[in-house]
């Protein structure tokens, strides 16, 4: 089988709540080689949606409630193993037919002992119904093309449990995990490292042994002895990791309080939700949950506050800026994609990412102002701006029509005029004019105009001034002008 393989590898296992996008990360960064995602039960997937979310990076599988189920990101493509909740081979397969192309692996959940779980015949049900193991494994093994491994529980007796991994291992699964603990076993009872090992030597595909955390697992050296003692290929941790998850370095492990602010800095960044991360926060924090960091952190309401705990409210900050800003600038792709599906009239648009930047330019010419001295020599209508601002951050974007074509910038401006400009440049770049100057005559003629406008205006509030003392003074309505007089174009001046 190609791709991922299983061999000799540090594996972080999976964990409800625990195995969220910004935990896997984290052990990427410290040294697990692949990490499993959370179980996810196929119904559930049924109903997502498969959204790229371009201001995280991520590809997020969204319920019709809109809450994020599974968020998953380039850095670990490669190296993720998605962990299903399965008792039906053709839901199962239609589940791991939409993931396919953003995991790395796909795993079958058959060690579950919890109610919820086990009455849908999922989980450790499983484990007594060996014709839908095969039927569930061997269907997804033809019908994927990624690596399918399972992973199970022991069985009361070896015999059993040995004749079960060989059952497993003919329908092609590319590795099996086993928590060396039966279904009624609990994680403080003593796990069977023997019978791990028995079934290492029974078949030929990887063993990843589970259930070493605590009683042999408390450091990076303590992986490779458990591996030996299990004789299995890959060691998967669980506990051990949702405790520190820096049990991976090789280095040796990290203060939890470093390990805590490396967490909320993923959390951050992939916008968990604060009540998941908080939880991750508390099992890492264990037995200082009782101090007063403790006590704040459980009444921490929101991803800020959980920031401030640790202070890092400025991390919080900047992150959040830097996601409007980007959220801003993929909006800004909507409106102009939202003008271009106008009426007929509006379709002649072209649209560029452009942004007017002063430097780029002479300090009175402006692009606005080329664009109309180019217009007039043509004899062309007057350039006509119109210009929307965004509710959500106040910004602006530009439409500029010119000859009957129009030219926006996809990008978003801080003020009216920027906007103009950046429109207008968009029209210049597209006509080809980005090199044409103003000769001294161009700017006579300016120089004209400007006159000729602040004479306008002068004329104008002195009239205005007229009739406010005529109105004041009880006189009939007879105003001098009727309108305010319109001078350059329609969209103000050319600045
Ligand atoms: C918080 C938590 C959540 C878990 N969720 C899952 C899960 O979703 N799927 C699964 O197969 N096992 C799950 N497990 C079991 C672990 O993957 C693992 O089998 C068990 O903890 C024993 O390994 P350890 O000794 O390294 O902790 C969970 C364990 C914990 C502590």
């Amino acid at each position: 089988m190609m791709g991922l393989s299983f061999r000799d590898k540090n594996i972080l296992g999976p964990m409800v709540r625990v195995g969220t996008l910004p935990m896997r990360l984290l052990a990427l960064d410290y040294g697990a080689d692949i990490v499993y995602s959370e179980e996810l039960v196929d119904i559930k997937m049924l109903q997502c949606k498969r959204v790229v979310n371009d201001v995280l990076h991520t590809v997020d599988y969204v319920s019709p409630t809109e809450r994020v189920i599974f968020q998953t990101c380039e850095r670990e493509r490669h190296s993720v193993v998605f962990q299903m909740g399965t008792a039906d081979a053709e839901r199962a397969l239609t589940v791991a037919k939409l993931i396919q192309n953003d995991i790395a692996a796909i795993d079958i959940n058959m060690g579950c002992p919890k109610e919820y779980s086990t009455k849908g015949g999922m989980g450790a049900a499983l484990l007594l119904c060996p014709e839908k193991i095969e039927m569930i494994l061997s269907t997804l093994v033809k019908g994927i093309s990624k690596p399918i491994t399972c992973k199970i529980r022991i069985l009361p007796s070896l015999t059993e449990t040995i004749s079960l991994v060989k059952l497993i291992e003919k329908t092609g699964v590319a590795a099996i995990a086993v928590h060396g603990r039966s279904k009624n076993e609990r994680p403080q009872h003593p796990v069977h490292c023997d019978v791990i090992k028995a079934i290492s030597q029974a078949v030929s595909i990887p063993v990843i042994a589970n259930g070493g955390s605590q009683e042999f697992i408390r450091q990076f050296q303590d992986i490779s002895a458990f591996r030996s003692v299990t004789s299995a290929s890959s060691v998967m941790l669980a506990r051990a990791a949702m405790w520190n998850p820096s049990v991976f370095r090789p280095e040796g492990m990290l203060p939890v309080e470093t390990v805590i602010r490396d967490y909320i800095a993923y959390a951050v960044q992939y916008d968990n939700h604060y009540t998941n991360t908080k939880y991750c926060l508390c099992q890492m924090l264990r037995d200082q949950l009782e101090s007063p960091l403790g006590k704040r952190l459980h009444a921490a309401q929101s991803t800020l506050e959980i920031c401030e705990v640790f202070e890092m409210s400025d991390f919080y900050e900047s992150c959040r800026v830097a996601q409007k800003a980007k959220k801003a600038d993929l909006q800004s792709v909507g409106l102009v994609a939202a003008l271009e599906n106008d009426d007929a009239e509006d379709r002649n648009i072209i649209s560029l990412p452009i942004r007017f930047d002063k430097r780029n330019y002479m300090s009175q010419i402006t692009p606005k102002m080329l664009l109309l001295e180019w217009c007039r020599k043509r004899k062309l209508p007057q350039p006509v701006y119109h210009t929307v601002q965004r509710p959500v951050d106040k910004f602006f974007q530009s439409v500029v029509k010119v000859d009957e074509m129009q030219y926006a910038s996809t990008l978003w401006d801080k003020s009216k005029k920027l906007a103009e400009q950046s429109a207008a440049i968009v029209c210049l770049h597209t006509l080809g004019l980005t090199e044409i100057k103003m000769n001294e005559s161009d700017f006579a003629q300016k120089r004209k105009r400007k006159l000729q406008c602040q004479e306008d205006e002068g004329t104008r509030s002195l009239k205005e001034e007229h009739n406010k003392k005529l109105h004041q003074n009880g006189s009939e309505h007879r105003p001098l002008i009727q309108d305010a007089t319109t001078f350059a174009n329609q969209s103000g001046t050319h600045n």
